[in-house]
């Protein structure tokens, strides 16, 4: 299978099956922003419960945090996101698109009379480069004027930085210890794209670690392992995951030391989650912005200090795509094509497919009952239309565990026959049974 044609082949299950519709659709779309459906929303709050529960529930040194998306404007200023947070830009003044100054479809040197614009393909139109802020804009209160600009966070790490006092005097936390947020973030991305991957408005999931300085190195590469192993559990082919470290020219402004976890997409080996030492870059900007003292004092050894950060950033959306990109294939069954959505029985968004073989013979109402009990525990979907097999296939490309039929033996002996949708194996289980045979299944490692 080509690879741009699984991406298309995903983009198109993703809206025939309810996990992401384009935002506005009706009204022609919004560039890259993207509208989970009732199955993607289960997709993505797994990867963010999974997270939330290895991060914070599963840990006594992590708090939970949940700040607001608007915050002080002098907050970027302090963060360097108003000076630094820039793509080079070139406009073509032909057709008027925007490109990023690197984008390897020009020809030519922006700027210069061979410069071609790769849309409308005129030469000599591109304008010289130009810094861009990726920071959406918006205005508080009713006067739009300069002192009321205020941003779209385009991180959600700044609004821990700014409560780490709080967080840190009201849990009485002792240093090392983390603070955990998921939450959106906003960026006016140039070159979006590759479906949900790269979109305009999208959820990150971010933990600051606040260590003393000088274990900052060890508590770095304890991170890295516990991520990357994070990635595992989740049912990723570990063949396409990898490291890739940051060299000196690649470094945000914060960061001392970086590594991306990346995955293998069908367009190329991309990050999903970063790890950076940002040594006391925040902290230490933070004081100077606000004038207020963000030090901590230890009292086992009577030293002040201002305490260094290591960091874990996560996409939902990102992780989501993985999820899917990673569980879709196809295969020849009997002379026809099954699409499998491979996904994780943690992740899947339906545990349990409930089905009566026909609709007679007090089938539909033994399924209909077992139904809400399965449903009472995890989510599942009662389905009676159709051929069996039919029935099975949908629930294959939805990503659904297992298909439970209620069929002429369990009239008979109360067992039901539950298939597995990887192997398509049956086994016989009794209907008093089923909830925790699934049950058991569908909790992941790390859990
Ligand atoms: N606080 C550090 C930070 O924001 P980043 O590398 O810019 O670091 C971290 O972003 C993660 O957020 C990325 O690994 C990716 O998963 C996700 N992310 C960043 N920009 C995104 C976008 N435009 N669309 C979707 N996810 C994005």
């Amino acid at each position: 299978m080509a690879d741009t044609t699984l991406m298309d082949k995903l983009v198109s299950l993703c809206k025939r099956r309810g996990f992401v519709f384009q935002s506005s659709e009706i009204y022609g779309g919004l560039g890259s922003v993207w509208d989970y459906g009732p199955l993607g929303v289960e997709l993505k709050k797994n990867v963010k419960d999974r997270w939330w529960w290895a991060m914070v529930h599963a840990r006594d040194d992590i708090e939970g945090l949940d700040a607001a998306i608007l915050m002080h404007p002098r907050v970027w200023e302090a963060s360097g996101h108003v000076a630094g947070f820039t793509d080079p830009l070139v406009d073509c003044r032909q057709c008027k698109n925007r490109f990023r100054a690197d984008d390897p479809r020009i020809k030519g040197t922006p700027g210069q009379p061979d410069a071609q614009c790769p849309v409308c393909g005129s030469k000599g139109t591109l304008t010289e480069p130009r810094l861009f802020n990726l920071m959406f804009k918006t205005f508080m209160g009713p006067v739009e004027e300069q002192a009321a600009v205020v941003y779209l966070r385009p991180e959600t790490a700044q609004g821990i930085y700014v409560n780490y006092l709080n967080v840190l005097q009201s849990s009485r936390q002792k240093i090392p210890f983390g603070i955990a947020q998921i939450g959106k973030a906003f960026r006016n991305e140039i070159t979006p794209g590759n479906f949900i991957f790269r979109t305009r408005e999208f959820e990150q999931m971010e933990m600051q670690f606040f260590v003393k300085p000088g274990t900052d190195v060890e508590w770095f590469e304890r991170w890295r392992e516990w991520r990357m192993q994070w990635h595992r559990d989740l049912g990723l082919n570990p063949a396409r995951l990898r490291w890739h470290q940051h060299g000196p020219d690649e470094l945000a402004h914060y960061a001392r030391a970086a590594f991306d976890v990346e995955y293998e997409f069908p367009f190329g080996w991309q990050e999903i989650e970063g790890i950076h030492n940002r040594g006391d870059f925040d902290l230490g900007r933070h004081q100077e912005f606000s004038g207020k003292k963000l030090d901590y004092f230890e009292q086992a050894t009577n030293e002040r200090f201002l305490p260094y950060i290591v960091e874990t950033s996560a996409g939902a959306d990102r992780i989501a795509l993985t999820l899917l990109v990673d569980a879709y294939r196809e295969e020849e069954v009997e002379g026809e094509t099954r699409v499998v959505l491979g996904l994780h029985p943690a992740v899947a968004p339906i545990k349990a497919g409930v089905f009566p073989l026909v609709k007679k013979d007090g089938m539909p109402e033994l399924a209909t009952s077992l139904y809400h009990d399965l449903k009472r525990r995890f989510p599942s979907f009662y389905d009676d239309s159709g051929a069996i097999g039919r029935r099975y296939r949908r629930m294959d490309e939805a990503g659904t565990p297992f298909g439970i039929t209620v069929d002429g033996e369990t009239l008979t002996d109360r067992t039901v026959t539950v298939r597995h949708r990887d192997s398509m194996r049956q086994d016989r289980v009794a209907v008093d049974r089923v909830a925790d045979f699934i049950g058991e299944r569908v909790i992941g490692d790390g859990e």
